[in-house]
């Protein structure tokens, strides 16, 4: 993961004196980032919806519950958390004695900004016997109203934990929520949030790329709503849907999610094709995650040497939101 992509940047051979020069600046800002990493003991998460040149420099790259996991095992006194704001306040959260940073502050996410506390403690309030599961994606206060967190790749393992008498309330994402609901045969009250991301996938779009590709598998991230879900031939997390695409036998894929993840398909398959899946608004590039490319290198740059924007929470919140990830990390 040390080296940079010359491809990520442009795939032709003839390179442009503008790719030349970013490749050169990207390089320089890599090898200081990483110099100073190593001064300051410092270690970086990454998701794989971070650009190509950000998966490229993370010590630790992965999907929300592969960098909780690792938030709360590393030694490192400082975290950088290449992604989005949620995650950081999770690893604050998880190993409240790290220095947390976030290389952009406003790195939000629609799932979580769908689903305001105060709200969702009313919500909670009319179903005082349900148990309450929230999807990693959401804030801190939303986790410390929450009895279980889980992310998409526990979630059904987390669901099943759960004993069958007892209701269940799902937040955020109601389309999550409708796929467990499917696959675990459990009845849950849904919250009513979802991700702008996912949401922007075309079904007619998707359906004639599929007819135009016939022999390209549909794969699909399980925030994507029910009709996409029903036509794909694999649905699972950012990190289920990289072990499919190199155990499967098929040579090219359609792709439901935010697109940083090609970069890894690509890395792990080179000889394999990957489409992203169209979206509804052609004039857009909304299978990206607006918030997630907030993060650049060289803000990332910026956020490790000034050691700034720093994620805190009072210890009231995290001790009020940490026995719900504890729970999700103990069964995982
Ligand atoms: P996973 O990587 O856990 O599948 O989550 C996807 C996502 O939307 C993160 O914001
Ligand atoms: Fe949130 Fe969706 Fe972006 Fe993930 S892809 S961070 S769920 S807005």
């Amino acid at each position: 993961m040390k080296s940079l992509n010359i491809g990520s940047i442009k795939k032709s051979n003839h390179l442009k004196y503008s790719d030349v020069k970013k490749l050169s600046e990207n390089s320089n800002l890599a090898s200081e980032i990483l110099r100073i990493k190593k001064d300051k003991n410092a270690v970086i998460l990454a998701h794989y919806y971070q650009s190509p040149e950000i998966q490229e420099i993370a010590d630790y790259l992965g999907d929300s519950l592969y960098l909780a996991q690792c938030a709360s095992k590393t030694n490192a006194d400082i975290i950088i958390l290449a992604g989005v704001h949620f995650m950081a306040e999770t690893a604050k959260i998880i190993n409240p004695s790290k220095k947390i940073l976030l290389p952009d502050v406003k790195a939000g996410c629609s799932l979580a900004e769908s689903c305001p506390p105060k709200d969702f403690k009313a919500f909670v309030n009319n179903y005082p016997d349900a148990i309450v599961v929230s999807y990693i994606n959401c804030a801190a206060e939303i986790k410390a109203l929450s009895h279980i967190v889980c992310t998409s790749s526990n979630a059904k393992k987390v669901i099943n934990s759960i004993p069958r008498s007892k209701k269940i309330i799902f937040a955020p994402d109601k389309n999550l929520g409708k796929y467990l609901i499917k696959e675990t045969g459990r009845k849950m009250i849904l919250w009513d949030g979802a991700c702008l991301v996912h949401e922007a996938f075309s079904l007619e779009k998707i359906i004639t790329l599929a007819n135009k590709y016939p022999s390209a598998k549909f794969i699909a991230h399980p925030e994507s709503t029910s009709p996409i879900l029903e036509i794909a031939n694999f649905i699972g997390s950012t990190s289920a849907l990289l072990n499919y695409i190199q155990t499967d036998s098929s040579n090219s894929y359609i792709v439901a999610t935010e697109s940083g993840i090609l970069h890894q398909m690509r890395k792990y398959c080179p000889k394999k094709t990957f489409i992203p899946a169209p979206v509804e608004d052609e004039s857009c590039s909304c299978s990206e995650c607006g918030y997630m490319k907030l993060n650049t290198l060289e803000k990332l740059y910026k956020c490790i040497l000034n050691e700034s924007p720093e994620i805190n929470l009072n210890k009231d919140l995290i001790n009020r939101s940490k026995a719900s990830i504890d729970r999700m990390l103990a069964i995982s």
